[in-house]
Parts: structure tokens; C-alpha cells; sequence
């Protein structure tokens, strides 16, 4: 009989860069303080890439550094990359590709995926199936961004939530139970109206009108998007349970999008967990799209154990929006 395989996650990588924007510097920025932030994001601060020259690259690729350092492998065993980002380095190449290139990993190869704050599940749910394929056996998945590239710091609606940073997992083949379980993901594309970049893609190529606008930054319609993300990403986690006949009884972790702290709480709340079992790191590094999810797990890295059922949640524009099960393998 064949055995059944699924991908494990052997090792997570992270960074964030150096230079924080506190809410007190957007106390200076803009008409805002940090009462207000405070109570309807949860954020304090963020990390910002500010050295001229530096992408999104710059970010991933320590990421996948210090997990091949964790792992104890070369960059050469990677055999692919795949980069979930909504600020790619360049509209091509690929920013997996440049990230393969810093890092060293020569027999790669990888795309880049764009589901906005969905992106890194996404790209695990498809990084997990390359595994369960049995054609390969080291798959590396990155959610990084450089939010700060496309956040308007004069407007204030937008400019308090955004971070740069970066989170690396490696996929590995399990013969024993462990790894990703299972996966509902979602997507509903009347939802782009309420959070997108008006201009620079096809429909509206860059030009001086579009620069004069501001039309390549963040849109966001808050509150919809809120409405949404609350319902999405608490009904796509409990239908997670439901479909695996668990409870939050079951569940070791919950590690949310980090959105804001108001939907996480939302969805924890519908999964019947307690604040302990929830990972939130939103008042560090605020929303860093693609990142928040495997900056969790690099964070927690220390408390997480074998055999944790994990269940990872997210909801971002597109609308997309899913929630993983992972049991932990080491
Ligand atoms: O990760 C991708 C998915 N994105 C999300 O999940 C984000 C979802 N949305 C949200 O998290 C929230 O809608 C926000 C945090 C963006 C905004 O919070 P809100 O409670 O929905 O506020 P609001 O947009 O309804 O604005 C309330 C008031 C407005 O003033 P008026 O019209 O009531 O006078 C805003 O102009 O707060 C004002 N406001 C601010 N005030 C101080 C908006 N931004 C700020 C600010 N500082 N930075």
C-alpha cells in the first residue's frame, strides 16, 4: 500500500528590518494618536525597510537564510521557492527568483502568488501539494512584503496599519501524521473594490495623472473590509473544525492574519479559544500582508511542540480568505 504523505513544516525563518514607526512619530506624520490606534487596531509599532536600494527580497531572503540555518541544510537542497507577496521587487522577475538568487539556492525553482493578506496560505496550500505530489522533497514558502513601498504616509486611514517584514517555512515529505492536515480556502472578487492599488496594473498603467493622484498606493474601505474579515475568517475556521471534527478544545494555537487585534479576537472568540492559544504580535510589527502568519510562527517558535494541532487563519483583499490545519511536526 502507498503511504499517505503530507508536507511538515521542519523549520520557520524570520525578519523583520531594524527602523520602528511608532505611533508616537505618527503622532507627527499625521491627524492621529495612539489612544486611537491603540484601541481600533491594536498596533504600536512597525518595522520599516528604509535603506534605499532594498526590496522585498531583502526581507524574504534572511528569512531563508536563517531556516536553512535552523534546518541544518544548504541552500542548494531547496528545490522550490515560492514567494507570496503584493509588492513584488519588480513587476517581473519573479521575487522568488531574486530571493533564490540572494540566497543561494541554485537548484530551485519558484514563482511568486498574489492573494494580498491570504497570500501565505495560499502559497502553502500549494507549496504542501508539490510535497504530497512525491516530486519534491524541500519546498520553501515565503510571505514577505514591503508595505511600506505602497502606503501613502499622508493618509491616515491606511499609513497607521501597514509593516514590512518576512516568514519562511520549509516543507518536508511525513509518512507519520504530522504536517498540513487540511485546507479551506476562498476567494470573492466583488470584494476588490473596498481594498486595492487603483493604478499600475493593466487596467491603469502608471503614468504622471496616475502619480499626481496617488493612485499607487493602498485603497481601503475599512469598514466593509472589516465586516467581512470578521465574518470570513471566524466562519472559514470553525467550518475548518467542523470538517475535522474538532474543537477548540483541540487546538493548541490559532494563528490569525494580524489585521487588526479586534478581528482576531472575533474569530478566537467563534472558535471558543481563550487569548492564551492565540498568537498576536499585530502591536509589534502591524500588518505586514503576507508575513503575519509565518512572523507568528517565528516568533512562538520556542512554544510550539509536537503533535500541536495549529490552526492557521487569514482573510485579505480580493477578497481571499482560508484557514489551514497543521498538526506540528517537531
Ligand atoms: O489585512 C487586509 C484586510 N484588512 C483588514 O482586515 C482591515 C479591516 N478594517 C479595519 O481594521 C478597520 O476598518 C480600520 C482599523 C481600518 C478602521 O477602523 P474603524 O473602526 O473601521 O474606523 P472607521 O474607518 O469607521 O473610522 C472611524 C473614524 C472616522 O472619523 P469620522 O468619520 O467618524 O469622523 C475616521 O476618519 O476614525 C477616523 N480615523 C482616524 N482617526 C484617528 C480613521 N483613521 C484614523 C486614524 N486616527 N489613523
Amino acid at each position: 500500500m502507498i503511504q499517505k504523505i503530507n508536507a511538515a513544516i521542519t523549520a520557520v525563518g524570520g525578519y523583520v528590518p531594524e527602523t520602528r514607526l511608532t505611533n508616537a512619530d505618527f503622532e507627527r506624520m499625521v491627524d492621529t494618536n495612539d489612544e486611537w490606534i491603540k484601541s481600533r487596531t491594536g498596533i504600536t509599532e512597525r518595522r520599516i525597510l528604509k535603506e534605499p536600494g532594498k526590496a522585498t527580497s531583502d526581507l524574504g531572503a534572511p528569512a531563508v537564510q536563517l531556516l536553512c540555518e535552523k534546518r541544518g541544510i544548504d541552500p542548494e537542497e531547496i528545490d522550490v521557492i515560492i514567494c507570496a507577496t503584493v509588492t513584488p521587487d519588480m513587476v517581473f522577475p519573479a521575487t522568488a527568483n531574486i530571493i533564490s538568487h540572494k540566497v543561494g539556492a541554485k537548484h530551485a525553482w519558484g514563482f511568486d502568488l498574489e492573494a494580498a493578506c491570504s497570500g501565505f496560505l495560499y502559497a502553502l496550500t500549494v507549496g504542501a501539494s508539490l510535497i504530497e505530489s512525491r516530486r519534491y522533497k524541500k519546498v520553501v514558502v515565503v510571505g514577505a512584503d514591503k508595505m511600506s513601498a505602497i502606503v501613502d504616509y499622508s493618509d491616515r486611514t491606511t499609513c497607521v496599519l501597514f509593516g514590512d517584514g518576512a516568514g519562511a517555512v520549509l516543507l518536508e515529505p511525513n509518512t507519520d501524521g504530522f504536517g498540513i492536515l487540511d485546507s479551506i480556502l476562498k476567494s470573492d472578487g466583488s470584494g476588490k473594490e473596498f481594498l486595492h492599488m487603483k493604478a499600475g496594473g493593466s487596467l491603469k498603467p502608471p503614468s504622471a495623472e496616475t502619480v499626481a493622484n496617488k493612485e499607487h498606493y493602498i485603497f481601503q474601505d475599512g469598514q466593509p473590509v472589516f465586516k467581512a474579515a470578521v465574518k470570513g475568517m471566524a466562519d472559514v475556521s470553525a467550518e475548518l473544525l467542523e470538517k475535522n471534527n474538532l474543537t477548540g478544545d483541540d487546538i493548541a494555537w490559532l494563528v490569525p492574519h494580524q489585521a487588526n487585534k479586534r478581528i482576531i479576537d472575533a474569530t478566537a472568540n467563534r472558535m471558543g479559544l481563550s487569548h492564551e492559544k492565540v498568537m498576536m504580535n499585530i502591536s509589534r510589527y502591524g500588518n505586514t500582508t503576507a508575513a503575519t502568519i509565518p512572523l507568528c510562527l517565528w516568533d512562538w517558535k520556542h512554544d510550539l511542540n509536537k503533535g500541536d494541532n495549529i490552526v492557521l487563519a487569514a482573510f485579505g483583499g480580493g477578497f481571499t480568505w482560508g484557514a489551514t490545519l497543521v498538526k506540528w511536526a517537531y
